[in-house]
């Protein structure tokens, strides 16, 4: 059985790092307009460093919740069987086991010259404007997709989308398009669908089943069920 899952804030939540669109969400306290647009950027990029530096370094006081480590050890025994694709910019997937994340929307971790189009590991401050190491020009930004900007390949997607046998959101409000939209792709394409969240997401409708609760409860009790069905 293939498995694509999708997730988003909600899945680190517990570990402390605030969603979007909750009451207390980052962007209660932001105006996305201010820090996550391009046109931000070439408005104001000290404030836009600032905002992801900050947000960068708060990484090192995190840890994986339960639900990261269970897609972790799915992703162990599923192999090429199992696709991740996270909205989220945080590393606590690749930190709970997850060997192979699809960021469709950038990584905190991540900086993007826009000398030379070079993405590169990057885990210090950028409000200093450091040169790039790779063509020397000082014009790095935040190697994350902003409002307005393309995801991250969106061709595999839609490919594992196409081949998935079940499709899994955990922890997404379903807000934001393309991802929103990935539940009735996949299941045009005959998969069924599962939504596990908090509330119910803009699109519960779409989907053949929702769960509704904390991901770090329901993430690991799936994952036992799928694997129990694997050896059962
Ligand atoms: N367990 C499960 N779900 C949770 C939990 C939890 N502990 N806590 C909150 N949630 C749910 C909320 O109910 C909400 O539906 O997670 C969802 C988070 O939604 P958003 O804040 O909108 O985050 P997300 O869907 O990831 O946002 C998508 O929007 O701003 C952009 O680029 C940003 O990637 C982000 C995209």
């Amino acid at each position: 059985m293939r498995i694509v899952v999708l997730t988003g804030a909600g899945i680190s939540a517990e570990s402390g790092v605030a969603t979007f669109r909750d009451s207390d969400g980052l962007w209660e306290g932001h105006d996305v307009e201010d820090v996550a647009t391009p046109e931000a950027f070439e408005r104001q990029p000290s404030v836009v460093h600032g905002f992801y530096d900050d947000r960068r370094a708060a990484l090192a006081g995190v840890e994986p919740n339960p639900a990261h480590r269970a897609l972790g050890r799915l992703g162990d025994v599923l192999g090429d069987d199992f696709f991740l694709v996270t909205q989220n910019i945080d590393d606590l997937h690749e930190r709970g086991g997850s060997a192979h994340v699809h960021h469709m929307h950038g990584e905190l971790r991540s900086a993007l010259c826009r000398g030379c189009g070079a993405r590169m590991s990057w885990t210090r401050e950028l409000s200093d404007y450091p040169p790039c190491p790779g063509c020397g020009v000082s014009e790095l930004r935040p190697d994350v997709v902003w409002f307005g900007e393309v995801p991250y390949g969106m061709d595999l997607i839609q490919l594992q989308l196409t081949r998935a046998d079940l499709f899994v959101s955990i922890g997404t409000s379903g807000a934001v398009y393309p991802a929103a939209g990935f539940v009735q792709y996949a299941a045009r394409h005959g998969a069924r669908t599962l939504e596990l969240n908090l509330m119910p997401s803009e699109g519960t409708h779409f989907f053949d089943e929702a769960r509704h609760g904390r991901a770090g409860e329901l993430v690991p009790v799936w994952v036992d069920e799928v694997l129990a069905g694997r050896s059962g």
